[in-house]
């Protein structure tokens, strides 16, 4: 043999070596997978984006959950090629108008089914959401409530949802979108009769019902470093000057590849903005975590633009990682064939990291690496 083929060996076991301890606590393929196919660890799955995640000592990477009878989105969700996903958001199942469309009438057989799916996975499952302003049922507003009954309403509603998933929701959206552009609150039921202490007090229940929940204050947005940041700092302020627990802030990260109509010109900020943005919120000792995840382009998406997406992904997932305080990232969706992007925006989509047909796009290793070198 001659020494060139030595130091080749060598060099192949080394590296072998190394991939294996790396990969030592993972599984075999599960399904059936080659164990020689390119881009497979030996015998094992290709690392997908929990793995990752997981490998640098993060908590998640999860997906909004609507259950479809999909086979092919199933085989995603499900981790079937590799570990991508250990968390899932409801999509809308633990919404208002779904849970209490008629005063103290609850209907939890969709949330029922979210929990379902994912405890038989081993997944955290990321609540969403209690008080929000839109996809109320109309009964709220009709029923011009005084403050003292909303409140007791806004309590019997957490006391039911959140207490009756208190052992299985890991975080809780508590609030979600409370502010305007420009940092003031947002018009709704809640502010309008409660005024601003209704964020204080939705925190409370939340505590006092899912005691072992962390508690999220959600909204769009925030990742421009902008009034609306100013004014999501100012909400985790207010809720700690009342004493109460604020555990986190969601950023939806709604972004945009490209300048679209409906984002007025905006791009996705770069990798030193949004930083700037999550360590003015983890300076307040709050962690932050990007709950909504896409990125939406006007479509057709071509071959340019998708290369394009691949970086403003990277982008996104290489901030979260370069602040310690980021501990998870959820996809709104896994495949553009349900996105909700075009329902919502029209003409613009291919927001999410598999296509219609359900094959990984850029995107997807464009937020791989950012995890894993970002
Ligand atoms: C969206 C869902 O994806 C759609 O299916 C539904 O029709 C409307 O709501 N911010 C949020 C999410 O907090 O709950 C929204 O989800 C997207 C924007």
């Amino acid at each position: 043999m001659q020494l060139s083929q030595i130091a080749a060996i060598l060099a192949f076991t080394a590296s072998a070596v190394a991939q294996n301890a790396q990969i030592a606590k993972r599984d075999p393929p599960r399904n059936g997978g080659d164990c020689n196919k390119a881009g497979w660890n030996g015998c094992y799955n290709p690392v997908g984006l929990a793995d990752a995640m997981m490998q640098r000592g993060r908590e998640f990477v999860g997906f909004a959950l609507t259950i479809r009878n999909d086979s092919a989105e199933l085989s995603v969700q499900s981790n079937t090629y590799e570990e991508d996903f250990n968390s899932v958001t409801p999509e809308n199942d633990m919404k208002w108008e779904v849970t209490e469309p008629q005063r103290n009438v609850f209907n939890f057989n969709g949330s029922d089914k979210i929990v379902q799916f994912a405890t038989s996975r081993g997944y955290e499952i990321h609540c969403h959401n209690l008080v929000w302003h839109s996809q109320l049922p109309p009964w709220i507003a009709a029923g011009n409530f005084s403050n003292a009954t909303l409140i007791s309403i806004m309590e019997n509603h957490i006391k039911n949802l959140a207490g009756r998933y208190a052992d299985v929701c890991t975080r809780w959206d508590v609030v979600n979108e409370a502010l305007n552009e420009d940092g003031t609150y947002r018009s709704s039921p809640w502010f309008n009769t409660i005024g601003e202490a209704f964020l204080p007090i939705a925190f409370k229940f939340a505590a006092q019902y899912s005691p072992k929940s962390k508690l999220y204050y959600n909204d769009y947005n925030l990742e421009y470093n902008g009034n609306k940041t100013v004014g999501a700092k100012r909400i985790v302020d207010l809720i700690k000057s009342y004493g109460v627990r604020i555990d986190g802030v969601g950023l939806q990260a709604h972004l945009t590849t490209e300048p679209t109509p409906s984002s007025g010109g905006g791009v996705t900020p770069s990798q030193d903005t949004l930083e700037t943005v999550l360590k003015g919120f983890t300076k307040k000792g709050v962690s932050v975590v990007y709950t909504e995840l896409d990125e939406r382009l006007v479509v057709p998406a071509t071959k340019a633009k998708l290369e394009i997406q691949k970086q403003t992904f990277k982008t996104v997932a290489a901030s979260c990682l370069a602040v310690k305080g980021c501990v998870g990232i959820t996809l709104w969706g896994v495949s553009d064939k349900y996105s909700w992007i075009p329902g919502v925006f029209a003409g613009e989509g291919a927001a999410l990291v598999w296509d219609e047909n359900f094959q990984k796009k850029p995107a997807y290793y464009g937020m791989l690496e950012g995890i894993q070198k970002g």
